[in-house]
């Protein structure tokens, strides 16, 4: 074996291991050789919270979270943000490449195709109560989608695979738009193929009595640009979800419904609803010093800062800070950005923030944006979903198509008891029922 190798001398029985060394890592299973015995069921590692475990090799997306940089496929976030429409990058982020033009009018008119909910699913989501979290219904009626089209369950096909690709990515803000207008007891709009992806989602949460709805130009292109920004991060949180539950070769509807599920958390995407209410509870600027003490003696988290791979300015915050700017323009300030600003500008110059490496993340002024532009806290998530939705099946796809993946199953270290006889319940003691 050459230089790319690790030497482990195993003390225990003073044997020493060759592992190699591949794209800066070791394979995991090259460690279950090194045993004590032949009963010795082999070295494990342990990650909780997979910090330091790759689960996949990856294409799509890549970030270096000490420099600040993103991109799709290679291409830089802010130049896509500048020159690309949400539905391309969607492509590229699905199939590797920028469309051509005749690629993306296809494309387009395939996603535009499948905007329409089947009526069955418009009365499902009638069903819930009219004050349900958006994310509960969102959840739910993807899920739903899984008995409206069972062809889907079959994954191997690869035209299967990408009629439902464009119908998920096609309904996303057909669903998303009627949990909103559910809240407020709405009639649904259907949707308009006119408009563009990010007009017609407008359409859909907006349209009143006017026979044709017109959407602010420059309203519709910020959102397009945070759809941009929220398209594939990668092996986050619901990222992993969607390979886990995909991993067993569930539908595409299931999987993104468990991918939409762990998003709703609010240390995930859940995050940007979170800010907005931090927002409210601090109430003016110059609380915010005494609210950033209560942070740092440990009391509660600043939402929409922090990230688990960044280590530096969160790239998408800044696409943000400057769409923000255009926003405002057309919707007059909102009050919270000064909050927000001054937040950031204490929490940056903070020695507990400088050393932990704390810096404002997507979720800090998406949410400021959303509201200007009129989107309730509890949507914002689901505005997340949307275009989230082309990152999870890109994810989806790459894991159907490496030969190196199988169902998802991560060991433990058993820390229970060993073999006990049954006790029968009359026999049983406060404690043993309180440690249940
Ligand atoms: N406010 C205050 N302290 C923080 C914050 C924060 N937002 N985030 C991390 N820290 C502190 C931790 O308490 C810890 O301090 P310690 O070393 O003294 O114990 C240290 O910074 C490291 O934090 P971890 O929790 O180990 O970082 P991790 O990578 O596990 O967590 C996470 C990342 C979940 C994003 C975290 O920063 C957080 O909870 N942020 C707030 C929620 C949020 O904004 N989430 C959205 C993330 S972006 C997205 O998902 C789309």
């Amino acid at each position: 074996m050459g230089n790319d190798a690790l030497s482990i001398l195993d003390k225990r029985t003073q044997t020493t291991y060759e592992i190699p060394i591949n794209k800066g890592t070791i394979r995991a299973m090259d460690l279950r050789q090194i045993k004590t015995g032949p009963d010795d069921f082999g070295l494990m590692t342990y990650d909780p919270a997979f910090m330091n475990t790759a689960s996949c090799q990856s294409a799509i997306t890549f970030i270096d979270g000490d420099k600040g940089i993103l991109r799709y496929r290679g291409y830089p976030i802010d130049q896509l943000a500048e020159k690309c429409t949400f539905l391309e990058v969607a492509y590229l982020v699905l199939f590797g490449e920028l469309p051509t033009e005749s690629q993306l009018k296809e494309w387009v008119n395939g996603i535009t195709y499948h905007t329409m909910l089947h009526e069955t699913t418009k009365h499902f989501l009638e069903g819930f109560r009219y004050d349900a979290h958006p994310m509960g219904m969102l959840v739910s009626t993807v899920a739903a989608l899984s008995t409206v089209y069972p062809e889907a369950r079959n994954v191997h096909d690869p035209q299967n695979r990408k009629l439902q690709i464009m119908r998920l990515i096609g309904k996303m803000p057909t669903i998303a738009a009627y949990t909103y207008r559910h809240s407020l007891g709405y009639p649904y709009i259907y949707p308009d193929n006119d408009l563009s992806y990010a007009e017609n989602f407008m359409n859909m949460l907006w349209k009143m009595v006017e026979p044709k709805y017109q959407a602010n130009p420059v309203l519709a292109r910020a959102l397009d640009i945070l759809f941009i920004l929220h398209a594939d991060h990668e092996q986050n949180c619901s990222a992993n979800a969607m390979r886990a539950v995909g991993s067993s070769f569930a539908d595409p509807y299931l999987s993104t419904a468990a991918a939409a599920a762990a998003l709703s958390g609010p240390l995930h995407g859940g995050a940007n609803e979170e800010v907005l209410k931090m927002l409210d509870v601090i109430g003016s600027k110059d609380k915010v010093p005494a609210y950033i003490e209560k942070v740092k003696a440990g009391q509660f988290k600043l939402m929409g800062f922090g990230h688990r791979v960044y280590k530096n300015y969160d790239p998408r915050a800044k696409i943000i800070k400057w769409a923000a700017t255009n926003v405002f323009e057309v919707t007059g300030k909102n009050p919270k950005l000064e909050i927000a600003l001054e937040l950031e500008r204490i929490a940056l110059e903070d020695e507990y923030f400088v050393k932990r490496k704390l810096y404002p993340n997507v979720d800090f002024y998406s949410g400021i944006i959303y509201q200007a532009m009129g989107f309730k806290p509890e949507i914002f998530t689901v505005l997340f979903a949307i275009p989230r939705t082309a990152g999870w099946l890109a994810q989806w796809q790459e894991l159907l198509m490496d030969p190196e993946q199988k169902i998802a199953r991560p060991r433990q270290i058993y820390i229970g008891y060993g073999e006990r006889d049954f006790v029968p319940i009359e026999q049983r003691g406060v404690a043993a029922a309180v440690t249940a």
